[in-house]
């Protein structure tokens, strides 16, 4: 009878140091670094093939990208411990390192339209920051922002929904597309099948949700993409629970990509866990995550 006691305290144990460990993740931010390297792109293929790109997903060596922004997603103000001073922080320690070439946005300001104002200050702190420094801002549209009106004015970034800009290689002085989509919400879903520019230079994709992906003409994939969206699953639970019974809508964790960087038919992806939490407080094992991204054409 004693060695019921003992496991069944064990376990309310383990359980409670999981529910105290879920309230401290969100503070823990993960500053990362990585490098995108361009592949060879297969539009032929209809279905998509993802790959994983494994570790080391930073480039060791001191050269010099072509490209190097500051990434973060998914704000979700009403659950985001990781403060605006914080991020400016981080912001500024990476660009004293090696200059960044541009600060984004990658969606999600708010998970209720009432906390706009929150989110627009949060924002509007790393827009001084950014013109502090002199590193332009922009930013996207995410699911949860379709009733928010005037984003881009009210945050301080310069919008790239359905639109691009012209960015130039620090290597060679060429032109590379930075290009952005917007997100229309969840009840009346409209995807996008055309990238909302046709250069021919290198584009880079920001756009909040990865399952973007699926809906671009084969030719229309762009050589780099970047998302957030999906918060790493946000609580890992034993198999896979959080896409296969929470968030069932979302199609790319079900061929394979969740988190991190991939090769999807010969195009660079990169997912965000983003900031902030998603109506729950919480997160487990899905650290909130800003990012160094260094884009090697
Ligand atoms: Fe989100």
């Amino acid at each position: 009878m004693d060695k019921i006691y003992i496991i069944l305290a064990v376990l309310a144990g383990l359980i409670l140091l999981c529910i105290i460990w879920c309230l401290i993740e969100p503070l823990v931010l993960d500053l990362d670094r990585i490098s995108m390297k361009r592949a060879s792109k297969d539009s032929s293929l209809k279905d998509l093939t993802v790959k994983k790109i494994s570790e080391p997903t930073h480039d060791t060596s001191d050269s010099q990208p072509d490209l190097r922004v500051f990434l973060f997603s998914d704000l979700h103000i009403e659950c985001c411990p990781i403060t605006a001073k914080r991020l400016c922080n981080d912001i500024r320690k990476a660009h004293s390192s090696a200059p960044l070439d541009a600060v984004l946005f990658g969606g999600d300001i708010i998970t209720y339209p009432s906390f706009a104002k929150a989110g627009y200050k949060y924002l509007s702190t790393v827009s001084s920051c950014c013109k502090e420094l002199g590193i332009p801002f922009y930013g996207i549209s995410g699911n949860h922002d379709w009733m928010l009106e005037n984003i881009a004015d009210s945050a301080g970034f310069t919008d790239l929904d359905n639109t691009s800009v012209v960015l130039t290689s620090h290597k060679n002085g060429s032109d590379i597309t930075l290009a952005g989509l917007s997100d229309s919400g969840r009840r009346n879903r409209v995807w996008h099948s055309k990238l909302p520019s046709e250069s021919t230079e290198p584009v880079v994709l920001l756009v909040h949700d990865p399952d973007a992906i699926l809906h671009l003409e084969p030719e229309e994939r762009p050589d780099y993409m970047l998302s957030g969206h999906l918060h790493g699953g946000q609580m890992k639970l034993p198999f896979k629970m959080e896409f296969t019974v929470l968030r069932r809508s979302d199609k790319l964790p079900r061929i394979g990509a969740v988190q991190g960087l991939y090769d999807i038919n010969g195009t660079a992806v990169f997912i965000s866990r983003g900031l902030g939490c998603n109506i729950l407080p919480f997160r487990f094992l899905s650290l909130p995550e800003a990012t160094v991204v260094e884009i090697n054409l």
